[in-house]
């Protein structure tokens, strides 16, 4: 189905509200409608009603109430599509017929891989709790209860060449899927085909939806490989994915997540009860995967082994972390050496404790510079002194660098304004205070009056318009990070499609332009604009123009979808279908909820 407004009404056609709500808690009949005891709020007389002429719900306890699409929302903590494509799956609707040939077909072998991936998760698992096994034996003397081990689905291989292959062929599978996927080898000499994974102890990779993409495998004994794990494929890509999101995304607490480093950390952590955790899959963090963070946390915790190559990994996350912009804390282990144990020796409590009090990654950073000095000799504190000032350059509060300042001060005993001095040079008053007046500055342009702010919008794109058309690397630049819908003027997205279509030329005048359809004023802007205080070499300034000009445009965007919203909220009657209008009330919300955090993320 090609639209999503028709997907949704489709499923609200086809996904009787009452029988989907079955599924997930007991209801009984009560005349044409059904009633239950509110899954949202504890009570003990149900006060939670279905409607099945309006196909919605609503408790008279709690006050919450929607469609079918709210309901598996709040089940199942979806944001809205998801949501959608869940009930479609469930109803049988195709939601991909927009696609062409090619994506149709890619959609349908990722849909094939991971059901393949989902059968070995359950072999694995069968094998593991069924009887007398290695595996599971192994699984316990690290500690894990069978709850723990069903929640997380963790299986056996056996020590065998053919068991996998041979289950999943008797399930109809193709041998070179099951190459491609990744679950099984082929020998090209001997033309042999055998189990990747055997005598391993089995972890399914999920992503953050719950499908099983991939698999680790560990040695049950010190042998090395320790893990193995699948190799990237069509469903799995390790520099995407987090191990755990699925589960910790419901778990979320004051947009916090702690980071660790291993399968066992994060489980184990599970297992005693602290459940805002992800793991990445042994290799380093990557840009895609705090991303992924962001979209759920403010803060990352850092709980990395405590360990040389865990300090180094947790160095290398800090820069991947701060670069977007996320608050970032390491924990202290103290002599355990990774979480995994910590938590065992010292249990939760203390655990949440050490959550609580984990360390600003400056002083993480500052303290692990320390440690490869030695601080008795006047030599080596100067030369650590000015290290460690080089940390304190990357602060932007002001509130913060005095503090570090002091900190750095206190170790070597130095002054304090010797420190600065080393942080802003000899002038360093001025440009400190500058620092400080930018700060106070900033907070004042925020309330700007907002007609200001409407010619500033155009100011930006025609700016940005004037340089593209003077310079050929910024529009090959630029021509890279936007395209039309970045652009508010229509003028501008003429120009721009001039530029597309004219890519060779090296200048393009004014002139020029004139020949497309712009108007007297845009093009006197564009005339009077003065690109004086602009390095056209500095990549960084053209960002930041760029970035002003997605702003503006998501701000634009977000005011016309309020007004949508006001729009709708006003004109609804008391005769309207109620779950129509709230539905659309919803995307709208959804769609600005988007947008804010596109906006944050700027
Ligand atoms: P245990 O040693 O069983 O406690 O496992 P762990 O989860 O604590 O692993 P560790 O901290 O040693 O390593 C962190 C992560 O790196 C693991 O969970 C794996 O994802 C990955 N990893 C570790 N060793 C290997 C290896 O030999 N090969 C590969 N491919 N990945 C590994
Ligand atoms: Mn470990």
């Amino acid at each position: 189905m090609i639209d999503i407004k028709d997907v949704v009404e489709e499923i609200k056609n086809r996904c009787d509200i009452a029988s989907v709500i079955s599924e997930y808690m007991p209801i009984r009949q009560s005349g044409g409608n059904y009633k239950g005891l509110c899954p949202f709020h504890g009570e003990k007389t149900p006060s939670f009603h279905i409607s099945s002429s309006k196909q919605i719900y609503k408790c008279f306890g709690c006050g919450e109430g929607g469609d079918v699409i709210n309901f598996v929302m709040k089940m199942e903590n979806l944001d809205f599509l998801d949501a959608v494509k869940l009930l479609a799956n469930k109803c049988g609707i195709e939601i991909n017929t927009n696609m062409n040939e090619e994506d149709k077909l890619k959609m349908e072998k990722i849909k094939k891989y991971q059901d393949i991936h989902l059968e070995a998760a359950r072999f694995y698992f069968t094998n593991l709790s069924k009887g007398k096994n290695p595996g599971y034996d192994y699984l316990r003397k690290r500690g894990l209860d069978d709850k723990t081990i069903k929640k997380f689905g963790l299986g056996y291989s056996q020590k065998s060449w053919n068991d996998l292959i041979d289950y999943l062929l008797s399930k109809g599978y193709d041998k070179e899927d099951l190459v491609e996927c990744g679950l099984v080898n082929h020998k090209q000499e001997s033309n042999k085909y055998y189990d990747r994974f055997r005598n391993r102890v089995m972890f399914p990779i999920f992503d953050y939806r719950g499908n099983v993409i991939g698999f680790g495998g560990r040695v049950l004994d010190d042998s090395l490989p320790k893990y193995l794990n699948s190799p990237d494929s069509i469903i799995f890509n390790k520099r995407f994915n987090l191990y755990g999101l699925n589960f910790s995304r419901k778990n979320i607490i004051n947009r916090t997540i702690v980071l660790v480093e291993g399968y066992m950390d994060l489980i184990s952590l599970f297992q005693y009860g602290v459940r805002n955790v992800v793991a990445t899959l042994g290799t380093a963090l990557t840009e895609q995967q705090g991303n992924l963070i962001k979209r759920y946390a403010d803060t990352a915790i850092i709980s990395y082994d405590s360990d040389e190559a865990g300090i180094k990994a947790a160095l290398r996350a800090i820069e991947i972390l701060s670069k977007i912009g996320l608050n970032i804390k390491v924990l202290n282990l103290r002599d355990a050496k990774d979480p995994d144990e910590f938590v065992r020796k010292y249990g939760l409590e203390e655990y949440k404790k050490a959550i609580d009090e984990a360390t600003h990654y400056i002083k993480f950073k500052i303290d692990h510079l320390k440690k490869s000095f030695n601080l008795d000799k006047d030599e080596e504190r100067v030369k650590f002194g000015k290290e460690a000032s080089k940390i304190i350059k990357e602060l932007k509060s002001p509130v913060e660098v005095d503090y570090y300042t002091n900190y750095i001060a206190k170790q070597i005993n130095i002054s304090t304004e010797s420190i600065k001095k080393e942080v802003y040079g000899k002038d360093y008053n001025k440009v400190y205070n500058n620092k400080y007046k930018k700060f106070e500055k900033k907070s004042e342009r925020a309330i700007e009056k907002p007609k200001i702010i409407e010619k500033g919008k155009e100011l930006v794109e025609e700016t940005l318009i004037k340089l593209m058309l003077e310079s050929k690397k910024i529009r090959e630049i630029t021509l890279l990070k936007l395209d039309k819908t970045d652009f508010l003027l229509n003028e501008s997205k003429e120009i721009l499609n001039y530029i597309i279509k004219n890519r060779d030329l090296d200048k393009i005048t004014i002139d020029k332009i004139k020949s497309l359809n712009i108007s007297e004023e845009y093009l006197k802007d564009l005339e009077k604009i003065s690109l004086d205080g602009i390095d056209m070499n500095d990549i960084k300034s053209i960002d930041e123009i760029l970035k002003n000009l997605k702003k503006n445009n998501l701000q634009e965007q977000m005011n016309k979808l309020l007004i949508e919203q006001k729009n709708i909220e006003q004109q609804k009657t008391n005769n309207d279908d109620l779950k129509e209008v709230d539905v659309k009330v919803m995307e709208i919300a959804l769609k600005i909820v988007e947008i804010r955090k596109m906006l944050q993320s700027l």
